[in-house]
């Protein structure tokens, strides 16, 4: 089954203690905080204090996706805030080695993201370095999105190759993740499925997490 990361970036910012709420009471096993800086993507979201805010309302993993550019200058504070998992992109990080050091030697597991158009390959050398990768199959930036059809082939690949190599790494699929392509994209290979919308604006986010988990 896999584990269901629903994005805060879709929840209800005016309630967001009820929506943490709402998830500690649900099957999702992790809380995916959307972190953007204007300048990486062309989008600005939310950022420390209210991730420091929402770990004090929850004990499910704090999986944290930094869109943003020179990410060493904050792994320290997002450590501080409460994050579990911290993501970097591919693409926002000359020196990803050195990023991928940084947050191992603070505790936290470390996730590489890749944009859809970014190949797989480029992650070959540092996947056992890594805990996650995060599979974007949507342009980062925005929730609401269209899942981009293409992205699937690129879960495959990177199953064969993570089975392969035997690595202990998991694939998370972020953008436009829906109850109708939730099985494809399962089918494909995926671990972690990430879902904003298809939560949130549901009437009722409970049984879609729900549904999600019983995918297979
Ligand atoms: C997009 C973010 C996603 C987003 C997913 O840049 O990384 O996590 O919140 O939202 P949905 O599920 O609505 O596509
Ligand atoms: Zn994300």
């Amino acid at each position: 089954m896999p584990i269901i990361a629903p994005s805060l970036l879709a929840a209800d910012f005016l309630h967001l203690g009820d929506q943490c709420k709402m998830l500690n009471e649900s099957e999702a096993e992790w809380f995916h905080l959307d972190v953007m800086d204007g300048r990486f993507v062309p989008n600005i979201s939310f950022g420390l204090p209210v991730i420091e805010q929402i770990r004090k309302t929850t004990r499910k993993i704090l999986d944290v996706h930094l869109m943003i550019v020179e990410p060493e200058k904050y792994v320290e504070a997002f450590k501080n805030a409460g994050a579990d998992i911290l993501s970097v992109h591919i693409e926002a990080c000359p020196h990803l080695h050195r990023n991928i050091e940084q947050i191992k030697s603070l505790g936290m597991k470390v996730g590489v993201a890749i944009n859809p158009h970014t190949v797989t390959s480029a992650l070959s050398d540092i996947l056992h370095l890594i805990d996650v990768v995060n599979l974007m199959s949507v342009d980062p930036g925005f929730g609401g999105q269209k899942f981009i059809e293409f992205t699937l082939e690129k879960i495959k690949q990177l199953r064969t190759v993570i089975d392969e190599r035997r690595l202990n790494v998991l694939i998370e699929i972020d953008g436009g993740v829906t109850l109708e392509n939730a099985r494809s994209i399962v089918n494909a290979g995926a671990d972690v499925l990430i879902a904003g919308s298809t939560v949130f604006k549901s009437a009722d986010p409970i049984t879609a997490i729900a549904q999600l988990k019983v995918i297979k």
